[in-house]
């Protein structure tokens, strides 16, 4: 199969919902990162998006909608999601709810289902077009960095699906927050801010004790180049125990800054705010890694508004090396 990078049109989106509608799977660009998606309802083509990404079947796919009638559609609204869906949707934020009618192979077997209504015109163009939830996991291959171009798809998929929509550039490059509203939890840090939402629905807890896992996917190695990454954490000395660090190391190595100060190191801009450091920060790693480089190492951001998910991907691609 020859994969096709397709522009942004109405034509465009008309071939792809018609590939959606025959079973396919097609890269889209949401406002967190890319997604590989398929029509939820139909189970043969949702395994095609576990094929394709080489991904264990039993972590659950978030189901993209354009529209609040198919939230309530395919699942129970609580009162915390109505509030979450009011306020945040569309946007880079996902409800976990109980569901209707969605099959086992989409949710991995829970009894649950994420919802999750991307803020992006292509995107909701494209749901619009299918008439369908379109479930969709960032359209990386399993384990590598999430994809924020439509390059960075075609670089993992090339040849094992037929069309990526591009979109440009993610905003966010992140991905979305997801709440358990039937536990009222916080189960990922994303694109919204934990802060904002306690806001507006109290406190969040703690994700319950299970025996199942309650977010499977955060149970895998994600995230991660190839290179090895070191993660600072904010706060006192940080430059110096990067430095040391830096200067212990043997191999192609490369330091990852908002704040500078490292002398004639080598030193890679990642923007001047902890967002444009979010937003950067999968593609950064890509470039990275396509350079050879042995080791990255970042630097932390004090851990609130989206730090709280940039610190969350950073810890899980360091493998716990903190410094
Ligand atoms: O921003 C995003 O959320 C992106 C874009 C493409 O929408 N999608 C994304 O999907 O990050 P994925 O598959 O890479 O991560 C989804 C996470 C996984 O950790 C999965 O286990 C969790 O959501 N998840 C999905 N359904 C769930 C459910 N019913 N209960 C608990 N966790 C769930
Ligand atoms: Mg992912």
């Amino acid at each position: 199969m020859n994969t096709q990078i397709l522009q942004f049109n109405i034509n465009n989106i008309d071939i792809c919902a018609r590939e959606i509608a025959q079973g396919g799977v097609v890269a889209f660009p949401t406002e967190t990162v890319y997604g590989l998606g398929a029509d939820a309802l139909n189970k043969f083509a949702v395994k095609k998006i576990y094929e394709a990404k080489g991904r264990p079947s039993d972590n659950p796919l978030i189901c993209h909608v354009s529209n609040r009638t198919q939230i309530e559609k395919f699942a129970y609204i609580t009162p915390m999601a109505e509030k979450i869906i009011d306020k945040f949707m569309p946007g880079p934020i996902t409800v976990v709810l109980k569901k209707k009618g969605v099959p086992d192979v989409v949710t991995g077997g829970l009894d649950t289902v994420g919802i999750r209504m991307p803020d992006h015109k292509c995107a909701l163009a494209l749901i619009e077009a299918c008439g369908v939830p379109l479930c969709a996991p960032s359209a990386n291959t399993s384990t590598k960095p999430s994809p924020t171009t439509a390059l960075h798809v075609y670089n993992d998929l090339n040849g094992k699906i037929a069309y990526i929509l591009d979109g440009g550039e993610c905003g966010v490059g992140v991905e979305s927050t997801i709440i358990d509203c039937v536990n009222g939890a916080l189960l990922r840090p994303g694109g919204i801010p934990k802060e904002k939402i306690e806001e507006l629905v109290g406190k969040l807890n703690d994700p319950p004790k299970s025996d199942v896992p309650l977010c499977p996917g955060m149970k895998y190695k994600h995230y991660s180049p190839a290179a090895s990454v070191i993660l600072a954490q904010y706060g006192k000395n940080m430059q110096d125990r990067i430095k040391k660090a830096y200067d212990s190391l043997c191999g192609k190595k490369a330091i990852l800054s908002r704040l500078g100060g490292y002398e004639n190191r080598n030193v890679l801009f990642v923007g001047n705010t902890v967002e444009e450091y979010a937003h950067n920060i999968f593609a950064l790693f890509r470039k990275l890694d396509e350079q050879n480089y042995d080791y990255i190492i970042c630097e932390g951001v004090p851990e609130f508004g989206v730090g709280a998910a940039l610190i969350n991907r950073l810890v899980k691609a360091s493998g716990g090396n903190i410094i």
